[in-house]
C-alpha cells in the first residue's frame, strides 16, 4: 500500500472561503483537531497577509507538535521572512511558497515574462531553503501552464532545493485524466524529481476537485491537499473527508492509504461547519446528514436485514454510532415496527395495524414525522381499541 500525506489547508484556502473569519483561538482548536485526526501537514495560514494569520501560524506552530505546520508565501523576501519567523517554534516547518506559471496569470497579474518567472521562482526557493529543510514550491495555475515550461521550471525549483512539487488546479478547470497526464509527464520529463514528493491541489468549480486529486493519486501523487467539509475559495476545494474515505473503502482499485484516524471524521466536521459557520449540505458524501439515512421502505428493510445492502461505508468508521432510518411517506411496516421498538412502544397486531394506517395519512400532511408524531400516533391507536 502507498502512503498519501494528507496536507491540510482548512487554515489557509479553507479559510479563503466567502464570509469566513476565524479567531485564532477557533484557528488554535481546529488545529489541535486535525492534529488528532492525524493529518499529516496543517498549512495554518499565510502570515503575511495580516497580523492576525501570522499570530495564528505562530501560536499553532508552539503549540501543535505532531504534524508539520506549513505556512504560505508569494515568491518575495517579505513574504518569506515572515514564514520562517511564524515558524520558528514549529516541531517540523515548512515554507510553501508559490509563483502562478500560466500565461494569462504571469502576463495580466504578474507582469512578468516566463523567463522572469522562473528566476523569481528559483530565487525564492533557493532564498527560502537558507532558513528551513523542508520548501514546498507551488505553480499557481498550473493546470493551465504550458507543461513543458513546468518541466523547466520544476527541474530549477528541485536543484535550488524544493523538497515538495504542488500543480494545483486553482481554477478548477482541469479534468481526471488530464490531471493524471500532467503528472505522468511531469514524472518522466524531470531529471530530478525523484528527489521531491509530488502534490495535488484541486478546486471545485466544476464539482471534480475530489475526482481529478483521486487520478492524480493514481498518477503517482503522494500528498493531497485538501480541506474539511471542502471549504474554500469560490467552489470551494477538495473535500477531505470525501478522498480519505474513498482511499478507506476502494483500497483495493486505489492501492493506497492515510494515516488518518477516520473516526475522528464527523467530530472534525461538525467543528468546522460550528466555527466557520457554514454549513454542511444534508446531501454531501460522508459528512452530510443524510449521508447515513435511509427512508425508502426498500431500503430500509435491506439495511435492517443486513446493512450492506445499501451501506457501503459503516457509520462507525467515521465516527458515528449508527445509520438513520429516516420515517417518512416511503417508510414501510418493518421500519415502523423498528421505531416502536426503539421508542418503547408495545403494540399487539391490531394496534399495530391501526398505528400504521394513522402513519400513512400523516405521512400525506406532513414531510418529516418525529418521535413524538409517532408517539402520539400510538396513543391515539391504542385507545381506539
Ligand atoms: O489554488 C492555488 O493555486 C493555491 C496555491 C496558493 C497553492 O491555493
Ligand atoms: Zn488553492
Amino acid at each position: 500500500m502507498r502512503k498519501i500525506e494528507i496536507f491540510d489547508t482548512t487554515l489557509r484556502d479553507g479559510e479563503q472561503s466567502a464570509g469566513v473569519n476565524l479567531h485564532i483561538h477557533e484557528k488554535l482548536e481546529i488545529a489541535h483537531q486535525l492534529a488528532r485526526y492525524g493529518v499529516d501537514v496543517i498549512e495554518a495560514g499565510f502570515p503575511a497577509s495580516s497580523r492576525g494569520d501570522f499570530e495564528a501560524v505562530q501560536l499553532i506552530a508552539r503549540q501543535v507538535k505532531s504534524c508539520t505546520i506549513a505556512g504560505l508565501a508569494r515568491s518575495t523576501e517579505r513574504d518569506i521572512d515572515a514564514v520562517r519567523d511564524a515558524l520558528r517554534e514549529a516541531a517540523s516547518p515548512r515554507i510553501h511558497v508559490f509563483i502562478a506559471t500560466s500565461p494569462i496569470h504571469m502576463k495580466h497579474k504578474l507582469n512578468l515574462t516566463p523567463e522572469e518567472t522562473l528566476e523569481t521562482a528559483v530565487a525564492a526557493v533557493r532564498y527560502a531553503k537558507r532558513f528551513c529543510a523542508d520548501v514546498e514550491w507551488s505553480a499557481e495555475d498550473a493546470t493551465r501552464s504550458d507543461w513543458d515550461f513546468l518541466v523547466k521550471l520544476i527541474t530549477r525549483v528541485i536543484d535550488a532545493g524544493a523538497t515538495v512539487i504542488n500543480l494545483p488546479d486553482t481554477v478548477g478547470y482541469t479534468t481526471p485524466e488530464e490531471y493524471g497526464n500532467l503528472f505522468r509527464y511531469v514524472r518522466e520529463h524531470v531529471p530530478n524529481i525523484d528527489r521531491v514528493k509530488l502534490s495535488a491541489h484541486c478546486h471545485d468549480d466544476l464539482g471534480m476537485a475530489v475526482i481529478n486529486t483521486l487520478s492524480a493519486i493514481q498518477a503517482g501523487v503522494s500528498q493531497v491537499e485538501v480541506t474539511v467539509n471542502g471549504i474554500g475559495e469560490r467552489a470551494g476545494n477538495t473535500s477531505l473527508e470525501e478522498v480519505a474515505v474513498a482511499l478507506a473503502i476502494r483500497k483495493d482499485y486505489f492501492q493506497a492509504e492515510t494515516g488518518l484516524h477516520l473516526e475522528q471524521t464527523i467530530r472534525t466536521s461538525r467543528l468546522v461547519s460550528k466555527l466557520t459557520g457554514m454549513a454542511v449540505p444534508p446531501n454531501k458524501a460522508v459528512v452530510g446528514a443524510n449521508a447515513f439515512a435511509h427512508e425508502s421502505g426498500i431500503h430500509q428493510d435491506g439495511v435492517l436485514k443486513n446493512p450492506l445492502t445499501y451501506e457501503i461505508i459503516r457509520p462507525e468508521m467515521i465516527g458515528l454510532t449508527s445509520n438513520v432510518m429516516a420515517i417518512g411517506k416511503h417508510s414501510g411496516r418493518h421500519a415502523l415496527r423498528e421505531k416502536c421498538k426503539e421508542l418503547g412502544l408495545q403494540l399487539d397486531e391490531q394496534e399495530f395495524n391501526r398505528l400504521f394506517r394513522a402513519f400513512k395519512d400523516l405521512t400525506g400532511k406532513k414531510k418529516e414525522i418525529t418521535d413524538d408524531d409517532i408517539l402520539a400516533l400510538a396513543l391515539e391507536s391504542s385507545s381506539e381499541a
